[in-house]
C-alpha cells in the first residue's frame, strides 16, 4: 500500500526539480526557515539571513526604498558579478595564528578595513536608526560615513559612536545648503567631509515605487508632503531654508564646488561616486584627500558597470598619492579581500548593515560587521597572510 504512495510523492518530486516552481519556492520556503530559525543576530550565518530578517520587519514602501537600485536594478548584480572575474590563490602551511585586520586611515586606527557606508533615513529600517549604527560601529572601532539625509543628527550620532565619524554631503539644489552642512560638521567635530557627485541626471528607482504601491499604510502620515522633497525628518537641514529645495545634487554641480567646501572647511575631503580612471585622475589634480569608488549601490546610474570591475583602472591613475576606499555589492569577506588585493585602501558597505539594523537594531548591525570581519579573517588565513598590508594581486586568480 505504501509504494504507489511513495512513488507519486517521488514523481511529484522529480516534476517539481524540473519545473520552473522550484526556483519560485526556494527562495520562499529558504526565508521562512531562517524567518523561524535566527531568533537573535548572532544567529546569523551571514548578512543574507540578516536580508531575511529585514524583509519581514522592515515596511515594503522601506524596503523597496533600502533593497532597490534604478530601473531594472541590473547595476546591482552587476556590482555582484564583479567579484566571479576573480579567483583566490590558497597557500598551505603559513603560521596565520595571529591574523591583524586594523588599518590605519589618514593616521587613524580602525580596527578593520570595513567602513559603513553612508546611508540615508535609517528610522525608516529602525527606530533608533544611525544611532544605532553608531553605538555598533563604534563598539567594534569601524569609521561610520553619516549620510547627508541622516535622520539622526551628526552630534547625536558622533555621542553613540564616541571614535570615528564622516560626514557626507548632498548639495541639494541649492549648493550654500552644502557649504552650511559642511560648517556644521566641521564645528561638530566630524572626521572628515564626503562629498557624493553620483546623483546628476536624476534617478529612476522603480523598486522603490514598487514597494510602496505594496504598503497598504498612507506614506503621507509619517512624510511631509511639500515641494521637491521630504526634509521634515533630516536633522542635517535642520536651521536651512527648505522651501523650493530637493535633495540629491544639482545638475549643474562641477569640480569647482571642491574649492567651494575647502574655503569653508579644512577637514579632509573625499569625492564619492568615481567610476573611471578620468575622474580619479581630475580628483587628485584638484587635490581632493580620498575617493570613494562607488555607482551608489546601483541607485544612480544603470551601467551594468560594477565597482570592482573599475578598481584596477582607477588605482592605476591614482598611483598610491591618495587613499581609494569602495563600496557596491560587498557581502562577503572574500569581497573584501579581493577589493584590497586588488589596491583599495578600505571597503565601505552599505545594505548589509542596514539589515543587520532592520533585523535587530544595534545588534544587527554589529552581527553584519562581525560576520564580514570573520570571513574576511579566515580568508586571509585561507591565502597565507597574517596583516591587510600584505594583502596583494598574488592572492588572486582571474576566471574566466
Ligand atoms: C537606502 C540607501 C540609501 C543611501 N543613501 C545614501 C546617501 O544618503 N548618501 C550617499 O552618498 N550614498 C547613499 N547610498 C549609497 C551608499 O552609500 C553606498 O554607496 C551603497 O549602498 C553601497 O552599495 P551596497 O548597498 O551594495 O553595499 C545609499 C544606499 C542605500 C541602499
Amino acid at each position: 500500500m505504501g509504494k504507489p504512495e511513495t512513488e507519486s510523492r517521488r514523481h511529484f518530486l522529480r516534476f517539481l526539480a524540473a519545473s520552473p516552481l522550484l526556483a519560485a519556492w526556494l527562495p520562499a520556503l529558504a526565508q521562512q526557515r531562517v524567518a523561524s530559525e535566527v531568533l537573535k543576530a548572532s544567529d546569523a550565518l551571514n548578512v543574507f539571513e540578516l536580508e531575511s530578517i529585514a524583509r519581514r520587519n522592515i515596511p515594503p514602501a522601506h524596503f523597496g526604498y533600502l533593497s532597490g537600485g534604478v530601473l531594472d536594478d541590473r547595476t546591482i548584480t552587476s556590482n555582484r558579478q564583479a567579484f566571479d572575474a576573480w579567483g583566490l590563490r590558497a597557500r598551505r602551511l603559513i603560521d596565520v595564528s595571529n591574523v591583524d585586520l586594523s588599518i590605519r586611515l589618514f593616521g587613524k586606527p580602525l580596527a578593520s578595513p570595513v567602513i559603513l557606508s553612508p546611508v540615508s533615513s535609517q528610522r525608516a529600517f529602525h527606530p533608533h536608526g544611525e544611532a544605532a549604527a553608531a553605538r555598533a560601529a563604534g563598539k567594534r572601532k569601524a569609521l561610520q560615513i553619516l549620510s547627508g539625509l541622516t535622520t539622526v543628527s551628526l552630534e547625536d550620532v558622533m555621542a553613540a559612536h564616541g571614535g570615528e565619524v564622516w560626514q557626507q554631503i548632498y548639495t541639494s539644489n541649492r549648493p550654500e545648503a552644502g557649504l552650511k552642512i559642511a560648517a556644521r560638521a566641521d564645528a561638530a567635530g566630524a572626521g572628515a567631509l564626503v562629498l557624493t557627485v553620483d546623483l546628476a541626471g536624476g534617478m529612476r528607482r522603480e523598486t522603490k515605487v514598487i514597494g510602496a504601491r505594496a504598503d497598504t499604510r498612507d506614506c503621507g502620515a509619517c512624510h511631509r508632503q511639500g515641494p521637491g522633497y521630504d526634509f521634515s525628518r533630516k536633522k542635517m537641514f535642520d536651521g536651512i531654508d527648505l522651501a523650493g529645495i530637493f535633495a540629491g545634487q544639482s545638475d549643474s554641480l562641477t569640480w569647482d564646488y571642491v574649492a567651494r567646501l575647502r574655503d569653508v572647511s579644512k577637514k579632509r575631503l573625499l569625492v564619492k561616486g568615481i567610476m573611471t580612471a578620468e575622474d580619479a585622475a581630475i580628483a587628485v589634480r584638484r587635490g581632493v584627500d580620498g575617493i570613494i569608488v562607488s555607482n551608489h549601490g546601483g541607485r544612480a546610474e544603470e551601467s551594468l558597470v560594477g565597482t570592482l570591475d573599475v578598481l584596477p583602472e582607477i588605482v592605476a591613475a591614482v598611483k598610491g598619492k591618495i587613499p581609494i576606499l569602495i563600496d557596491g555589492g560587498f557581502r562577503r569577506g572574500t569581497d573584501v579581500f579581493k577589493a584590497l588585493a586588488l589596491g583599495a585602501t578600505a571597503v565601505c558597505i552599505g545594505r548589509p548593515y542596514c539589515w543587520g539594523l532592520g533585523a535587530f537594531g544595534e545588534e544587527g548591525v554589529n552581527a553584519a560587521l562581525r560576520l564580514i570581519d570573520e570571513e574576511l579573517a579566515s580568508t586571509m588565513r585561507q591565502t597565507g597572510i597574517t596583516s591587510i598590508a600584505g594583502i596583494t594581486k598574488t592572492s588572486l586568480s582571474k576566471r574566466n
